[in-house]
Parts: C-alpha cells; sequence; structure tokens
C-alpha cells in the first residue's frame, strides 16, 4: 500500500495490537475505538465516568460483538488518577498504541484551577504528558506509537504559549487554543528526544478538522444530539463533518504502517475530508518552545519519562 491509497474505511488488520484511547466516552475518541476494534484490535476504552464508560463499551460490542473490549477509568486531569490507570494498563501487558484524545473542548467561562493547575491545560496537555511518561516502557517495548490531539485552530492564532497555565489573560478561546498548540509541540518535542535516546517509538499529532455530533450518526448512550443541534450542525454542513470522519486522522496516525514519528495527519480540506499528512503551525514546530513547554510538564506533573529504561525494555 502507498500513502496515496490509504482507505479510512477498509483498515489494515490489527488482530493482536492493543490500543489505549482516552476521552473514549464519546465525539472522536468513541469512533476512534469502534474504527480500531472493526479492524480486530484491542482496545481500552478509558474515561472519567463509569456509567458513560460502559454505555460506550456496550455500544462497541452492539456494532461488533466480538470486539476486545476493556474500560478503564481515567480522568486526565488528576495526576492520581492518571499514575493508577498507567499502573493498571502497565499490568495488563502489550501496549501498540497510545491516541491522546480527551480535551476540554468547551472552557469554563473564568479560569478554574484543579490539582493547582489551571483546567484546560491539565486536562488537554498535563494529564497526557504524564500517561505517554508513565506508559513509555510498555509502548517501547511493543515499538509502538503515541498521537497527540491538534487542532487546526492553531494556525490561525499568532499567540505563542509562554503562560501554559494562563496565569494571566484567560479567556475560553485562548485556553482552548493555547492547549492545542501546547499538545503538537510537546508531540514533535517526544518525537525530538526519543529520536535522541534511540527509543523505538514514534510520537505523531492528527487533527480532526471541524467534526460536529449533529452531523454524526446517533449512538445510544453515546452520541444523542437534540433535533436542534442537528438543524444547527446541519447549517455549517459545507465546512465540518461527522466525528466518525473526524476520527479518521486520529486513527490513521496511530496505525498507518507508512507513518513516521513527528508526522501531522489532517484531512484533505483541512476541516473535512479523507485522511492525509498535514503541516503544524510554524509556531508549534519551533524546539525551543517544545523543550520551554516540557520544563513545565515535568515541574507540573512530577514525571520524568524514562527514555533510558524504555530503551532498554526495547531491546
Ligand atoms: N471536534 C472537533 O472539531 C475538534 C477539532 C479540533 C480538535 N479536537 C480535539 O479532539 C478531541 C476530542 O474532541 P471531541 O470533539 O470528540 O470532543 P467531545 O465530544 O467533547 O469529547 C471529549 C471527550 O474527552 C473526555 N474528557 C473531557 N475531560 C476529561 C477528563 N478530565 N478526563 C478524561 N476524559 C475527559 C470526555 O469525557 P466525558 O464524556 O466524561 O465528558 C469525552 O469523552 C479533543 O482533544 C479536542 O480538542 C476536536
Amino acid at each position: 500500500m502507498t500513502r496515496a491509497e490509504w482507505d479510512p474505511r477498509t483498515l489494515p488488520d490489527l488482530s493482536g495490537m492493543s490500543y489505549l484511547v482516552t476521552g473514549a466516552t464519546r465525539g472522536l475518541g468513541y469512533f476512534a475505538c469502534e474504527q480500531l476494534a472493526a479492524a480486530g484490535a484491542q482496545v481500552l476504552l478509558t474515561g472519567r465516568n463509569p456509567n458513560r464508560l460502559a454505555a460506550a463499551k456496550a455500544a462497541v460490542k452492539r456494532s461488533h460483538p466480538d470486539a476486545a473490549i476493556e474500560t478503564l477509568l481515567l480522568d486526565t486531569s488528576n495526576m492520581g488518577s492518571v499514575r493508577a490507570a498507567a499502573a493498571t494498563a502497565r499490568a495488563r501487558g502489550r501496549l501498540d498504541g497510545l491516541l491522546l484524545n480527551a480535551g476540554v473542548v468547551h472552557p469554563p467561562k473564568q479560569r478554574e484551577v484543579v490539582g493547582g493547575h489551571e483546567l484546560v491545560f491539565a486536562t488537554n496537555v498535563l494529564g497526557h504528558f504524564a500517561l505517554a511518561g508513565e506508559l513509555l516502557k510498555p509502548l517501547a517495548a511493543a515499538r509502538g506509537r503515541m498521537v497527540w490531539v491538534g487542532s487546526m485552530s492553531t494556525s490561525i492564532w499568532t499567540h505563542v504559549p509562554t503562560d501554559p497555565e494562563l496565569v494571566e489573560g484567560y479567556t475560553p478561546w485562548r485556553a482552548y487554543v493555547q492547549s492545542k498548540a501546547a499538545t503538537t509541540a510537546l508531540a514533535l518535542e517526544a518525537d525530538r528526544r526519543l529520536r535522541a535516546h534511540g527509543v523505538p517509538v514514534q510520537s505523531l499529532v492528527a487533527h480532526p478538522g471541524f467534526s460536529t455530533s449533529g452531523r454524526t450518526r446517533g449512538v445510544r448512550g453515546v452520541n444523542e444530539p437534540s433535533r436542534l443541534k442537528r438543524f444547527v450542525d446541519n447549517l455549517q454542513a459545507p465546512l465540518t463533518q461527522s466525528k466518525e470522519q473526524g476520527a479518521w486522522a486520529l486513527v490513521r496516525a496511530l496505525v498507518d504502517p507508512l507513518a513516521d514519528g513527528g508526522e501531522m495527519y489532517g484531512p484533505s480540506r483541512v476541516a473535512k475530508g479523507e485522511p492525509r499528512v498535514a503541516t503544524p503551525a510554524r509556531r508549534t514546530r519551533r524546539s525551543d518552545l517544545g523543550a520551554d513547554l516540557w520544563r513545565a510538564c515535568e515541574t507540573a506533573t512530577h514525571v520524568r519519562w524514562p527514555f533510558d529504561r524504555a530503551r532498554r525494555a526495547a531491546s
């Protein structure tokens, strides 16, 4: 298969492969899990709410009764939860890929703090930085891959995230876009560091374009938009796609054997379309920004990625 031949509706056989997805209870995370399960993968659905996790698992099972699905509680804004979930995931054994998808998409109007950190940064960035570090050894043992979820909004935003916790100048939009810019910069910084340490794990970014629930098929307990939501979302149809389609780029970044560390995947027409290689916003490619954010994440989470032990786990 060449890169141009990728068909998101017909994935390679993923039997024997094992993936962990954050934010699997709805939206892109849920549909990514469905697509992975349909290709035969074992999928560990993670989320912060046990009832929503059970509903998501039941929904995957309805469409793929033989799917190897497990669930695990994981609140990415809570470092204790991240550590506990990572310990459970490590005990399960094989891990081929990590989809770092969970996110606060509609931030609160006023700055909120959780566990000492700004809520959006904690949920979208810090939890994933810590989780990826905690799971680096099993990922390396499987010569696996991690995919961080960015956003096309980072390309239309000119600010450099030098104050990741937004102590000054918080707005919901700024908190969101800044968290996605930081996510992208960290994904690329992780790729640089993994290569420098000789760890055989790839770090990639993916973005889903503009994907709305009102343009997505109904799934009981997972995607049940109101009629009004469907009406409003359908008015934006020329610019948007379903979350099922949005998940294509995330899944391609996770499983395409021809994808490589440091790459980004997104829809062919930026907001919608088949998944293709994309270009991260220029600011997010700056290695000084990546290094600054890395230090900030280490300080905030007290997690140091175990590069040397991961390299040994792979040999
Ligand atoms: N949709 C788009 O057009 C778009 C565009 C660019 C980027 N993205 C990114 O894609 C990712 C998924 O977006 P989406 O559209 O699928 O959003 P969504 O439908 O709102 O789903 C968000 C998911 O994240 C989970 N989540 C939120 N806070 C969490 C926490 N503290 N711990 C664990 N899970 C948590 C939610 O769980 P609950 O069910 O418990 O709330 C839910 O499963 C996000 O990172 C978002 O920034 C989306």
